[in-house]
């Protein structure tokens, strides 16, 4: 990820250090040191009140354009993620990604993510066929308007809605029309964490809006969650909830349908949210997504603010130094160490991605020949749809392990073993 030159990382509010629960991951990654600053609280107990927004007729968008002259420190933040422009195509990184998602638009094409300012951009340009409006869930704040209007927006023609975008991403997401306040407007958010709601800082639900694990509602087609709960928020039991549900004809529900084996699988889409918050993360209750992804900097006539440009730590000096230096070290060591678990976490995924496609061929050839049929024909396809869902839990999650080394690990063990269990089958 490039880092924006043109920002200036000023004196960033102290973070406050606490010591880690529990929680701590066991495997020691870091050398890290317990610090000798005075703690009083950290700020994933920041209290900024949240709201839910209201759905109603005649709810329209402040544009970030429009904001620009109030909030000029926000807005050229904000503008300057387009800064970030790298994409890398994965159909051509991860080959065996093309048999994975066989049948399916991510095996046309798939880009890296970007700045959030070339969400439409990169919307437009992909090669995966759009149908219908609610694909502009997380890219326009026009959109989340729509859907508060009127929740038939989702199911609306794609091409119809082309016409209504007057802002590529937005503030209104985070901010409705009163930037500063922290207000949840993708609904089906607060739906899934009912009174949980209340115990995740805003600077965390708001990226949990578009950061997050979804499918379509097969009846509404409306952007809904695989879980109810922050207990069900975990891969398990969100599979669980996705092996529960049918589609409009009464089958198991899939995004598609792979035609060589028929097995019926789902994608799973950036779980950024799921892994941070999840079972064994070693920051979950001490920093917030904007924490470690945005910070404080100082305009040139003093003023503090919060950076609108979406940066990472590793590449964020002045955060780095000012809320995690104090534990990690140099971060040069900090650097090392983060590469060190996004290369083994890469390495798993390939490995397992590739033996994955390789059993879709090997089971489909069985198929071809008549050698297996029936019940257990049918199990095997289940735990090929099983295995992939853990796999691709950790593929499509953007910090490749880093969030969470615990979680990801548990979810590439568990695909492997589950492709095990199915390979015996053809044994
Ligand atoms: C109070 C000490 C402390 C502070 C401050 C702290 N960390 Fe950590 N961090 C830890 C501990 C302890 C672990 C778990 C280490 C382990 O499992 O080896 C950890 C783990 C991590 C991991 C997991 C990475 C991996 O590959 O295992 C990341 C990423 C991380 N911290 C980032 C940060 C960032 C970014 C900041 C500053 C915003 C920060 N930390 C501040 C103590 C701290
Ligand atoms: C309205 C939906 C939405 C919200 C809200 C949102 N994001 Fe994003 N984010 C995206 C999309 C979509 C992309 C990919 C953009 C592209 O590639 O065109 C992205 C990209 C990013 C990137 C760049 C990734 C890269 O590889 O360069 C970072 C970092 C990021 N988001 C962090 C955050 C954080 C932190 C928050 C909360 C403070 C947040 N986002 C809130 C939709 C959203
Ligand atoms: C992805 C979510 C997100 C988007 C989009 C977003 N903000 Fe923010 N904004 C935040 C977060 C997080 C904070 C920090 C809130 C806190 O810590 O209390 C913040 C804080 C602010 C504040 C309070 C002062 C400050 O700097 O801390 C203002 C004003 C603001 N944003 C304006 C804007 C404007 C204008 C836009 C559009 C150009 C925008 N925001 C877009 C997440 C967002
Ligand atoms: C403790 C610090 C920390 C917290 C909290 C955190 N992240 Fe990250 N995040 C990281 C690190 C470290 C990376 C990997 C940076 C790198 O690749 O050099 C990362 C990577 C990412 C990326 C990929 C960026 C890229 O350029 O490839 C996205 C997107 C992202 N995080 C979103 C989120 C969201 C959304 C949340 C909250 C649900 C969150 N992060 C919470 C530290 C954190």
């Amino acid at each position: 990820m490039k880092q924006n030159s043109s920002v200036k990382y000023g004196a960033a509010a102290a973070i406050a250090v606490i010591a880690i629960g529990t929680a701590i991951a066991s495997g020691k990654l870091f050398d890290v040191v317990e610090p000798e600053t005075d703690s009083s609280s950290a700020s994933g107990g920041k209290t900024t009140e949240v709201t839910v927004a209201k759905t109603g007729t005649g709810i329209t968008v402040t544009t970030a354009e429009q904001w620009a002259e109030q909030y000029p420190n926000q807005y050229e933040t904000y503008m300057a993620n387009s800064e970030n422009d790298e994409v890398v195509e994965y159909t051509e990184t991860n080959p065996y990604i093309t048999t994975l998602y066989e049948g399916y638009g991510f095996a046309k094409s798939y880009g890296s993510a970007r700045g959030h300012t070339y969400v439409i951009d990169d919307l437009y340009a992909t090669g995966r066929p759009h149908k219908l409006a609610n694909c502009f869930t997380c890219k326009t704040s026009s959109f989340t308007a729509a859907a508060l209007n009127d929740a038939s927006a989702y199911a609306g023609n794609f091409d119809d809605f082309k016409s209504s975008v007057e802002d590529p991403f937005g503030c209104f997401h985070c901010h409705e029309n009163t930037p500063g306040e922290m207000v949840v407007t993708h609904t089906y958010l607060a739906d899934a964490l009912g009174d949980d709601l209340e115990s995740v800082p805003g600077q965390t639900l708001s990226c949990g809006q578009c950061h997050s694990e979804y499918y379509f509602d097969p009846e509404t087609k409306a952007t809904s969650f695989d879980y109810t709960s922050l207990d069900t928020m975990n891969p398990d039991d969100m599979l669980e909830y996705m092996n529960s549900l049918t589609d409009t004809e009464g089958n198991l529900f899939a995004d598609w349908v792979d035609e060589d084996t028929g097995v019926r699988k789902i994608k799973v889409q950036h779980p950024e949210f799921e892994t941070f918050l999840g079972e064994g993360s070693p920051h979950a209750s001490t920093f917030t997504c904007a924490d470690c992804h945005m910070g404080e900097t100082t305009a040139d006539d003093g003023t503090t603010y919060t950076n609108h440009y979406w940066s990472v730590p590793t590449q964020n000096e002045e955060l780095y130094e000012a809320s995690c230096a104090a534990c990690h070290g140099s971060i040069s060591d900090f650097q090392a160490a983060v590469k060190a678990t996004q290369d083994e976490t890469t390495a798993r995924e390939d490995e397992i991605g590739q033996a994955l496609a390789d059993f879709d061929g090997e089971l489909a050839q069985a198929i071809a020949d008549g050698k297996i049929e029936g019940e257990d024909l049918e199990t095997v396809r289940m735990l090929c749809r099983n295995a992939q869902w853990y796999w691709d839990f950790v593929f499509v999650e953007n910090s490749e392990g880093v969030h969470n080394p615990t979680l990801t690990k548990k979810c590439l063990d568990q695909a492997e073993s589950i492709l095990e269990e199915a390979k015996s089958y053809l044994k």
